[in-house]
């Protein structure tokens, strides 16, 4: 098997262009951005962090086998309503394998997650706010209730939290997704998931930007709880 390049920055700046130019214009204050959706943390945010915390979740370290599952690359950017990029935001990702299991200990199944997969990973906006993961396509899970595929999200600046979130492929949704009462604001964390042109292994890609408030912390913010240890316990 050939060695896969560990995507860096550089590899994501020069692979993947972004669409639109930047809707900050310096001196334009208007609020034209809908602000991403809160969504809870859930209980699976590692509770001990994986050997390797980069962008590419697909290769720990320097090891050779990748994960198992469709590669997705993911690109977005973290700006406030008014378009601002928000430079050296981490924003940090964490996600099933591709049999719908955590890297978390108290995860149903942990012991059988893909020794392959990462589970975790962040990575440091650039000036234009950009950021870059590669990482699998999630898979949909029971474990007290239905999930459907959904990649989580939080975006800390400095010691501040700005937002914890869960993204969606488009087509799938659940009860979770549609606890965001809010048409818009739900349609926000909705990506669709395309194939990548050329792409021999069906490798996809999906944008998404994560749009913040410009107050960080916002005081409502739900705060992390343990997994549950009931049988039949909900989990999400
Ligand atoms: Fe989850």
């Amino acid at each position: 098997m050939t060695r896969q390049a560990k995507p860096d920055r550089r590899h994501f700046l020069r692979g993947f262009a972004f669409g639109a130019a930047s809707l900050y214009v310096p001196g334009v204050y208007a609020d034209v951005l809908t602000k991403t959706p809160r969504q809870t943390e859930g209980p699976f945010y590692p509770n001990k962090l994986p050997l390797d915390t980069d962008n590419d979740l697909i290769l720990i370290n320097d090891r050779i086998t990748p994960a198992l599952g469709v590669i997705t690359h993911l690109t977005g950017r973290v700006l406030k309503t008014n378009g601002q990029p928000v430079n050296n935001a981490v924003v940090e990702i964490w996600q099933c394998d591709n049999k719908g299991v955590y890297f978390h200990s108290q995860a149903p199944r942990a012991k059988t997650i893909d020794p392959n997969f990462q589970g975790y990973g962040r990575f440091l906006s650039n000036r234009k706010g950009e950021f870059y993961f590669r990482t699998l396509q999630p898979a949909p899970y029971i474990d007290g209730i239905q999930r459907t595929p959904h990649i989580h999200v939080i975006v800390k600046k400095g010691k501040k939290r700005l937002i914890t979130s869960q993204m969606y492929i488009k087509g799938h949704t659940d009860q979770i997704l549609n606890a965001i009462r809010n048409k818009k604001a739900r349609q926000s964390v909705i990506v669709p998931f395309k194939a990548v042109p050329g792409s021999k292994i069906g490798e996809v890609s999906a944008h998404w930007d994560i749009i913040v408030g410009h107050t960080p912390n916002d005081p409502t913010e739900a705060p992390a709880h343990p997994a549950p240890k009931k049988k039949n316990a909900r989990y999400f």
